[in-house]
């Protein structure tokens, strides 16, 4: 009988978890909890509570030929960044072309997991949901977490000493939608991701003033690289990559310098990194510096208190008058319907095997897909990572021993930290190709080779693999 599996979530991980289980002959049933697919890409006017929010002007980081799904690439016609409705669009025919829509039980919630009572021997799931105000329960062989890391705002208002004095506006950027009622405000953006940025450049042709605030800088790229070619298919090359794990470390981050340098460098726009000798991800902003430029956003320091009406920084300095503080300071997650004990973020790192297993359990038969940030498009990663659990639950591939997983989680750990930093927003943070490789290389070798190979793969000095 083929095996059952459910699936949380219908965003893109979602759905190309639903394709990977019909491939591999498996039964999936997704729940999920709104009335549409797309997750995190379809745009709403209104924020809604469990659910990821974006800004209208939403455009990918990451370019359609890097994008794209393994065995379905973009139409010719879309453009090379995608308008999260285009992306979205492209996730819709996906859906179609292979059907997966007939698996996808809507307004449903997932409200627990649980093991069952003989879980040691059937891997078997509980999975309760709510529908219409209705619970329901249902077993499942296996369970795959799809349900998004981009819901539940960080906001460390505890840092911002006054902020219960200050009479202004102050919002986390999920509640941000559009330009319209800014107009005329002087508005202080706190943080310096991809949201922080396109938010302070969007705000910054209608407002009075913006100012963006950054303890740390950050490097910025242009979605336009090399003879204009996107940055993401030059940087992400099998030789830049190659170069990158086999030169030393001191040439790799002077190599990586001069490349985030390029276009402008960094020192003079009040951006560089403090901690340059770490290769952390860069921001994706082709605005950015003229509008500093423009003085339309100002760069400044940490903020280290506010008063009724202005914010004091670092350096010393104050803005007054200031109306709005958005606070782009990204997402903490959570797995409210798991046992507490499966995910865990503690010492500042995901207590998963390469992201997505729980090294714990007696039968893997749980993974979570999407809840890593590569340096690279999330798409095609969480493709491979649905092709490897879907295999492992069919059998075709298995898993090594706890602890030699829980060894490869310790190890794991200490070269991200030593390569992207200790910062709570990297803790997600991977390499792509290398990454990529990784998985792919789970899945060629069948059943028993496959904890061979992983043997293999440590030996080989080439593939680093965070
Ligand atoms: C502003 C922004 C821009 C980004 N741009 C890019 C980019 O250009 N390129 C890139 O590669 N990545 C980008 N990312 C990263 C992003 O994480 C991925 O693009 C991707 O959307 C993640 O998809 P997902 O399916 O894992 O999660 P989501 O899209 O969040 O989908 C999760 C789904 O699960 C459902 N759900 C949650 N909990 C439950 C429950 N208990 N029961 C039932 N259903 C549930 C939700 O309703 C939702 O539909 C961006 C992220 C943000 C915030
Ligand atoms: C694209 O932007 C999102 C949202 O800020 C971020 O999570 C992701 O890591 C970015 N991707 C790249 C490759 O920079």
């Amino acid at each position: 009988m083929a095996k059952k599996v459910a699936v949380i979530g219908a965003g893109v991980s979602g759905l190309v978890s639903l394709k990977c289980c019909v491939d591999e002959g498996l039964e999936p049933t997704c729940f999920e909890r709104t009335e549409d697919i797309g997750g995190l890409w379809r745009f709403k006017e209104n924020v809604e509570d469990g659910r990821a929010s974006i800004y209208r002007s939403v455009i990918t980081n990451t370019s359609k030929e890097m994008s794209c799904f393994s065995d379905f690439p973009m139409p010719e016609d879309f453009p090379n960044f995608l308008h999260n409705s285009k992306l979205l669009e492209y996730f819709r025919i996906f859906a179609k072309k292979f059907d997966l829509l007939k698996y996808i039980q809507f307004q449903t919630t997932v409200l627990h997991v649980k093991r069952r009572p003989d879980f040691s021997s059937s891997g078997q799931w509980e999975v309760v949901t709510q529908s219409g105000g209705k619970e329901q329960s249902a077993i499942f062989d296996a369970v795959m977490v799809c349900s998004g890391h981009h819901i539940l705002p960080h906001m460390p208002l505890q840092s911002f000493p006054g902020i219960e004095r200050f009479q202004g506006q102050y919002f986390h950027s999920r509640q941000y939608k559009r330009p319209a009622g800014f107009e005329g405000k002087r508005i202080l953006v706190i943080g310096i991701g991809n949201s922080a940025s396109d938010i302070a450049v969007e705000l910054s042709k209608e407002a009075a003033q913006v100012f963006i605030s950054t303890r740390k800088g950050s490097w910025v790229l242009s979605r336009i690289s090399e003879d204009g070619y996107p940055w993401d298919s030059v940087f992400h090359t099998r030789f830049s990559t190659m170069l990158r794990n086999v030169l030393p470390r001191a040439i790799v981050t002077w190599m990586w310098e001069q490349q985030m340098n390029r276009w402008f460098n960094h020192e003079n726009y009040g951006l560089q990194p403090q901690n340059k000798y770490l290769l952390k991800e860069p921001i994706l902003n082709d605005d950015l510096p003229s509008r500093i430029l423009y003085g339309a956003v100002k760069v400044k320091p940490r903020v280290t208190g506010l008063t009724e009406t202005s914010a004091i920084f670092e350096d010393e300095t104050v803005e007054e008058d200031i109306d709005v503080i958005v606070f782009a300071t990204g997402y903490t997650f959570a797995f409210p319907f798991l046992e507490e004990s499966l995910v865990k973020v503690e010492d500042n790192r995901v207590s998963l095997y390469k992201y997505m297993f729980p090294p714990q359990l007696e039968k893997a038969t749980l993974a979570c897909i999407g809840l890593i940030q590569p340096l690279g498009s999330i798409f095609p990663t969480v493709e491979l990572q649905a092709r490897w659990a879907t295999r492992v639950f069919k059998g075709l591939c298995s898993l090594p021993t706890e602890k030699t997983m829980m060894e490869d989680i310790v190890t794991r750990n200490e070269r991200r930290i030593d390569l992207f930093g200790t910062s709570q927003s990297q803790i997600l943070q991977t390499n792509y190709v290398d990454y990529l490789d990784e998985l792919a290389s789970e899945i060629v070798y069948v059943s028993g080779k496959s904890r061979k190979h992983s043997s293999i793969f440590k030996k080989n000095k080439f593939l680093k693999g965070v």
